[in-house]
């Protein structure tokens, strides 16, 4: 993966859709002045791989964004699938499903790979941006999120996984954990111009600034673009606050 250095190749913008016809007509609508799109699992279980073909087609690389968590040796066929499909530069599993399964998923990220050719990136999800303390609690996690996230990145990145997705609150003291080439994708985010503070269900947000300046090297955006009244203007003003943070 080449990262160039236009800001807008930091944004990736969440196709949280029910039709692969909607998201295509958004897609098209801010392709020019995105980053990536995000496939996830409402676009993928009703479209499937076509949508990621069809997404990818547009140009813009691809998240899929199905966060796997099973057994090492299901999740391994499906990161190896995941990481055959055209465009796709990004695949996640989940960080608790524990060494094996990590390891299991980050030999599969390249197997499929011509030596030297580009591969997808592996990240892992640590904890939920919708999951607060108390949400943590009723699943038995302990600590904080700060803590467990640090943790679960530290695993990942023992486990030869190329970055996660964590919150911009933990975004800082993974970058100090992990170190520099590891990547960090924040999700939560939640622009001021865009949708004041408007979280929806998520627990743990902050804006543009925030998270680039927390070393987020990419944020995904859903709803304050796919849900504004001018997508485009919606996804620009982020492109804008990311060039300022730089
Ligand atoms: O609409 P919104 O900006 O909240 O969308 C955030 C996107 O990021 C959603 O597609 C969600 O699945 C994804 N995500 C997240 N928290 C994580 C991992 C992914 O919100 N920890």
């Amino acid at each position: 993966m080449t990262f160039d250095a236009h800001p807008r190749s930091s944004l990736i913008v969440a196709l949280d859709f029910d039709s692969l016809k909607s998201a295509l007509s958004f897609a098209k609508q801010v392709a020019d002045i995105v980053g990536m799109f995000k496939v996830g699992s409402q676009l993928f279980s009703n479209a499937g791989p076509e949508a990621v073909r069809q997404v990818a087609a547009l140009g813009n690389g691809v998240f899929l964004d199905l966060k796997y968590h099973d057994i090492p040796n299901t999740v391994a066929g499906a990161v190896l699938a995941s990481a055959a499909m055209p465009g796709v530069q990004l695949v996640n599993v989940h960080a608790l499903g524990g060494s094996a399964m990590l390891k299991a998923a980050a030999q599969a990220v390249s197997a499929g790979v011509p030596m030297g050719a580009d591969r997808p990136r592996l990240i892992a999800v640590t904890v939920l941006t919708s999951m607060d303390q108390k949400t943590m609690r009723e699943v038995g996690m302990t600590g904080s999120p700060l803590t467990r996230a640090v943790k679960l990145a530290q695993l990942a990145k023992k486990c030869g996984v190329d970055g996660v997705v964590a919150s911009v609150q933990e975004a800082k003291a993974i970058r100090k954990a992990c170190g520099r080439d590891f990547l960090i994708v924040t999700p939560g985010v939640r622009p001021l111009e865009t949708g004041g503070e408007k979280k929806d269900d998520q627990a743990r947000t902050a804006t543009p600034t925030q998270a680039i300046q927390a070393g987020a090297d990419y944020i995904v955006v859903g709803r304050p673009i796919t849900a504004a009244s001018d997508p485009r203007a919606a996804a620009q003003a982020v492109v804008d606050e990311i060039a300022v943070a730089k």
